[in-house]
């Protein structure tokens, strides 16, 4: 017999609002949701809600179906992997798709040197265990973080996080010997001097550069708000590691997986890292994440020490061969720069309209496309509230958009590789309409 519960969840209607009344009396409310559509289905780069209502898709899950939704060659591969099994536990009886794509992934991390991989489940957890490698490595305590930075919703990642609401508020302390750093932002008035020049100071002041185990830096600031570190930035970050033997973290979890127009973000700057930490985009909506780096700082760790239950799920290992297949062999490392010229040529011009709004366009890095929304062109008075209307209005219009930034005025786009210019410009159609009706 079914408890009075359950009854009434059986009964109720199969609407976004229905759903969305539910969803909030069942989980809990930190656990938020941008907008109250409910995902009946999505392919490539289009959705469908419970309702039928169709959304153009400019998340991606939040930079994670770079191969658009539900792709043929993906849904096979995890088909023909279940049909066979679906977990061992890497740790226990490996499989061969676990090597195969940590040999892939070895070779195409930036850099010469000689690399090897280790598989986890989330972001947090290989930046975790990208900062316990490093310390592991070089024997010492410290770790430096940027302002504005996110790393992940787990302690120590959360600590690394350089923006506190939503993400630190009321969940302290946090893990200690974590120091933050200025991030070069030109268009905030912080130069890659003033940034450097903060990071010579915190030696002085706070740890001494031998007592640093690891720098962890995002070639292009995800949740932050879309900067693009500066090339010479990341080179000197580069030079100061390599003279003070400190490990240098790339965190391309957002940045990854040909999104931003290079396989890494970091390979505009020509720079390698230590240790690479990648995910979302990787497996193609499977939960799967990598940490990838020079041989013998990997190889610090003693046997055992690195791992998870589900680390290197062979579902998702599978699904990551195929998303890298498909990134090869149809050209979307190239397909993602050409969509940051063609939506960035559209934003451009946004701004010329409307250059008290539009402060900033941010359309250097290929698929990974930004715009800050301010008051009066004035980049020092955000406007948190039109972009979250921003963002209401465009779901209400059938586009699927997200916001971020540590002043929650920037508006992030981040399309499937495999979108057509068709969409795309339709996309784009909404958002400005959107726009115009707000102003
Ligand atoms: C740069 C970066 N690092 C780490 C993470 C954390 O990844 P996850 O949410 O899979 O734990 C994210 C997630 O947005 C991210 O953008």
């Amino acid at each position: 017999m079914s408890s009075p519960q359950a009854k009434m969840t059986e009964t109720v209607a199969n609407s976004n609002a229905d759903w969305q009344a539910r969803k909030t009396a069942a989980i809990a409310r930190g656990q938020g949701n941008i907008a109250a559509v409910y995902i009946d289905r999505a392919k490539n780069a289009e959705m469908w809600d419970v309702e039928g209502r169709r959304y153009i898709d400019f998340g991606t899950g939040i930079a994670v179906c770079n191969t658009g939704h539900s792709h043929p060659e993906v849904v096979a591969a995890v088909k023909e992997q279940v049909d066979r099994f679906s977990h061992t536990c890497v740790m226990v009886t490996p499989y061969d798709s676990a090597v195969r794509l940590a040999e892939k992934l070895n070779e195409l991390a930036p850099g010469v040197s000689a690399k090897k991989s280790m598989f986890v489940t989330t972001g947090a957890e290989a930046v975790e265990n990208a900062i316990k490698i490093a310390r592991a490595y070089t024997g010492r305590r410290g770790v430096i973080a940027f302002n504005g930075g996110f790393h992940g919703r787990t302690l120590l990642a959360m600590g690394l996080t350089g923006k506190i609401t939503p993400y630190k508020n009321l969940f302290g302390p946090f893990p200690g010997e974590v120091y933050h750093a200025p991030f070069p932002i030109p268009f905030h008035e912080v130069s890659v001097d003033h940034s450097l020049t903060a990071l010579k100071t915190l030696f002085k002041v706070d740890i001494a550069p031998e007592d640093v185990a690891a720098m962890i830096v995002e070639p292009v600031q995800g949740e932050g708000g879309f900067y693009a570190a500066p090339n010479e930035f990341l080179q000197a970050l580069r030079k100061i590691c390599d003279e003070h033997g400190i490990v240098l973290v790339v965190d391309e979890i957002q940045s990854g997986f040909g999104r931003t127009g290079k396989f890494f973000a970091s390979e505009y700057a020509e720079i390698e890292a230590d240790v690479l930490t990648t995910a979302k985009g990787i497996a193609g909506g499977y939960p799967l994440a990598a940490v990838v780096g020079k041989t013998e700082i990997m190889d610090a760790p003693l046997p055992g020490g690195l791992g998870g239950t589900y680390a290197g799920s062979p579902v998702a290992c599978a699904a990551a061969l195929a998303v890298l297949e498909i990134i090869e062999r149809d050209g979307l490392v190239e397909r993602a720069a050409a969509i940051g010229q063609r939506a960035g040529d559209r934003l451009h011009a946004l701004q010329k309209r409307h250059p008290e709004i539009v402060g900033e366009v941010r359309a250097e890095r290929g698929a990974m496309l930004a715009f800050e929304l301010v008051k009066n062109g004035d980049a020092a008075e955000p406007d948190a509230e039109l972009t979250r209307q921003l963002v209401a209005a465009a779901y209400e219009n059938g586009l699927v958009l997200l916001s971020c930034g540590v002043n929650g005025n920037v508006i992030r786009m981040l399309p499937a590789l495999t979108i057509t210019d068709e969409l795309l410009d339709e996309g784009l159609d909404i958002l400005e309409a959107c726009l115009a009706n707000l102003i």
